[in-house]
């Protein structure tokens, strides 16, 4: 589907909250399909991502029940499978466009003797594998796949805790090795260089496992064997999801956006932290903490004066997701902008550095990049572009913000990827008051 976005003729105000949490809400299926018992979910993701765990988890065995589906997302009644395991499904697992489906069932399967296949659509199919596969084999599981990418087909089997020390932080390894961890007889400990999201962490203790962390260390542990219990999770509203909010308010004049319910948990909100030194107007009113996860009203305006800033390679795991929008708040800020240690961007859902690149030199900006970092020259007056998102959710969103602010025309080809993260984008915009049409 091809996006025809205008500039906004006028600001975006109101207050808005945006769909679940897709991290937690991968995180929550999949708990409560590995516990014994029946686990209550509200707020869940309903997009093709989160879709992809709930289908992979019920042909495992897990009985899923949709109690409710509204735009604020679904509520799901989960019994799991427990410590009878999951069953061997009679056709390959099919985890769509979703590297946290495949990377997490992996771990989930390791130890567990069943043949299990999973496969991905051309893009997950293109993403490596090897970094999850080659320490679940240390621990002792097997997997088989042509050059470390997807299809890959896995027996699990008794397995040994290992002590791994990721090259890259990386919160979907970590998981999967944690995960796995919990079939293993003893301690098995992920090191990361840096924090990478820690929503295993926090919510396996509601599922009734103790997680050890050093978290001044980057390290986490769990010890095995450990069963997890059925919980009741309510997820929030997803930061990456109110990110090209957040950015669109402060880049459309006269906008204030109010977004309910956003997840702030530190490991997500780097973009926040970098948008402040730019010195975007943009407030933190953290809600009452419940539960694993704090949870704040982000309140968004109209920034005229934003200054350009470096983001290192330390701070890219919290922001991981949000680097193309950040990347076209970039284009209006004051001086150049950096983003160093970005090279992990060119194996998300596309090659993010290169698009991203591409797409900002199309729509008139001064962009350099190398292996692995990413220079934006602003501010920049942006004009007419055919953009193409490559499939990648991240970048349809991030260009249909930069559309707001071009002086002319933007085309976004293969925009349904929103659907992945994020299928109300378009309405939500539109009820902010922009205008754009399909
Ligand atoms: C995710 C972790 C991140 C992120 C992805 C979701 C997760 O990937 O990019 O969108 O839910 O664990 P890495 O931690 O592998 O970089």
């Amino acid at each position: 589907m091809k996006y025809y976005a205008t500039r906004a003729d006028r600001p975006l105000r109101g207050e808005v909250r945006v769909p679940g949490d897709k991290s937690i809400s991968h995180r929550a299926v999949l708990f409560s399909a590995m516990a014994q018992g029946t686990s209550h979910l509200t707020g869940v993701l309903d997009s093709a991502d989160v879709r992809s765990t709930i289908s992979a988890v019920s042909a495992l065995g897990a009985e899923i029940e949709v109690v409710r589906e509204t735009r604020d997302g679904l509520d799901l009644r989960v019994t799991g499978w427990g410590g009878g395991g999951p069953v061997a499904p009679a056709e390959a697992i099919e985890c769509g466009n979703s590297g946290t489906t495949a990377r997490l069932l992996m771990g989930v399967l390791a130890g567990w003797d069943r043949h299990v296949v999973l496969q991905g659509d051309g893009s997950l199919s293109r993403r490596p594998m090897a970094r999850v596969t080659d320490p679940l084999v240390a621990m002792g599981a097997e997997f088989k796949s042509r050059g470390g990418l997807l299809p890959v087909s896995v027996r699990g089997g008794s397995l040994h805790p290992v002590d791994h020390v990721l090259t890259v932080a990386s919160a979907q390894v970590k998981t999967a090795l944690l995960l796995a961890g919990l079939r293993a007889e003893g301690c098995t400990v992920v090191t990361e260089p840096a924090p990478s999201r820690d929503h295993t962490e926090r919510m396996l203790p509601a599922y009734g496992v103790a997680v050890g962390r050093d978290k001044d260390a980057h390290r986490a542990w769990v010890d095995g064997p450990a069963y997890l219990t059925a919980a009741d999770v309510a997820v929030p509203a997803d930061p990456s999801s109110a990110a090209f909010l957040v950015a669109a308010a402060v880049l459309v004049p006269g906008s204030d956006v109010a977004m309910l319910d956003i997840a702030v948990n530190p490991t997500r909100t780097g973009f926040l932290r970098v948008l402040a030194r730019m010195g975007a107007r943009v407030s933190v009113d953290l809600d009452d903490a419940t539960g694993g996860e704090p949870t704040a009203v982000l309140r968004a305006h109209f920034t005229e004066d934003l200054r350009a800033t470096t983001v290192t390679s330390e701070e890219v795991p919290s922001l991981i997701d949000e680097v193309p929008v950040l990347a076209v708040v970039a284009t209006a800020a004051s001086g150049t902008t950096r983003f160093e240690g970005v090279r992990e961007l060119r194996v998300k859902e596309s090659d993010r550095l290169m698009a991203v690149a591409e797409g900002l030199a199309a729509l008139g900006c001064t962009v350099r990049t190398g292996e692995d970092w990413l220079e934006i020259d602003g501010p920049c007056q942006l004009g007419s572009a055919a953009l193409d998102s490559c499939g990648d959710h991240r970048l349809a969103m991030a260009y249909a913000v930069a559309a707001l602010v071009a002086q002319e025309p933007v085309t976004i080809d293969h925009f349904e990827a929103v659907d992945v993260s994020y299928p109300g984008f378009v309405s939500d915009l539109q009820a902010l008051s922009v205008s754009a049409a399909l």
